[in-house]
């Protein structure tokens, strides 16, 4: 607001005072004051209005339709739900790339990714990471996270030997399953998701390992600026 619109603001906002005149004095006794009752049409309307005003929605929701599971008249087994024809799948639900949906190959743990390992899976692991698992595994790993600090039981460091050789697929198993009293990721992260979650581990992995010939001499330079 400019100086002089403020002004003017304040100037309007200012009470204006007037003096009442004083009553002038008289011998007759004031009347009592009456009470106004709303007219019986005021009245009406109010309660026309009340009862009129649910019926304003009337939205696509309110429509008639099957909710999963309900039961029907219309079809003889009685459910509103139908089994897919034998033999079908639903777009988009096949899941047959073993790999990719259950992180084994041969019911073996695979060693491989399903998808290349790039930077941005990476950095979307990153992300997902900080957001799922680091409130009990902390930032790095080390199984010190916020929740543990709060009295949960504090999970092994990813940086410990068995769990540095686990291969990519135990851990996609461990998001996708849970393991001991963490729970199951599956309906929360996706697929591609936890392969980047995975992603992001083997990098804390290689993080917490790391020597100075694994970095370059600016990145050493910059590390060393800052102690
Ligand atoms: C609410 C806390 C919590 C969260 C969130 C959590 N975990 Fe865990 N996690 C645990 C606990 C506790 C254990 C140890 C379970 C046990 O031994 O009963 C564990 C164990 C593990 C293990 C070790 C399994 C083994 O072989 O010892 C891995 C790997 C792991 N979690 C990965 C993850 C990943 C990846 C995420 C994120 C998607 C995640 N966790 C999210 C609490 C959590």
């Amino acid at each position: 607001m400019s100086e002089t619109a403020w002004r003017r603001f304040e100037f309007a906002a200012t009470p204006v005072v007037q003096p009442t005149p004083a009553p002038a004095p008289s011998a007759v006794p004031a009347e009592p004051p009456r009470m106004v009752l709303p007219g019986s049409r005021w009245v009406l309307f109010l309660l026309a209005l009340v009862f009129a005003a649910p019926g304003c929605r009337m939205d696509m929701h309110d429509q008639p339709k099957y909710k999963s599971f309900r039961a029907s008249a219309f079809f003889p087994d009685g459910k509103a739900s139908r089994t897919p024809p034998e033999g079908t799948v639903a777009q988009g639900q096949l899941r047959d790339d073993e790999l990719f949906y259950t992180g084994k190959v041969d019911g073996q743990d695979s060693e491989l990714f399903p998808l290349p390992v790039t930077r941005e899976l990476l950095d979307r692991g990153q992300e997902r990471y900080d957001i799922f698992c680091s409130p009990c595994h902390d930032r790095v790993g080390t199984g010190r996270g916020i929740i543990v600090q709060r009295g949960m039981k504090q999970p092994p460091s990813f940086h410990i030997t068995r769990l540095r050789e686990a291969p990519p697929g135990y851990y996609y198993n461990v998001i996708t399953q849970g393991f001991g009293v963490m729970y199951g990721y599956a309906s929360r992260i996706p697929p591609e998701d936890r392969w980047a979650i995975v992603a992001y581990i083997r990098a804390l992995h290689l993080s917490q390992a790391a020597s100075y010939g694994d970095v370059s001499e600016a990145d050493v330079a910059a590390v060393e600026a800052t102690r």
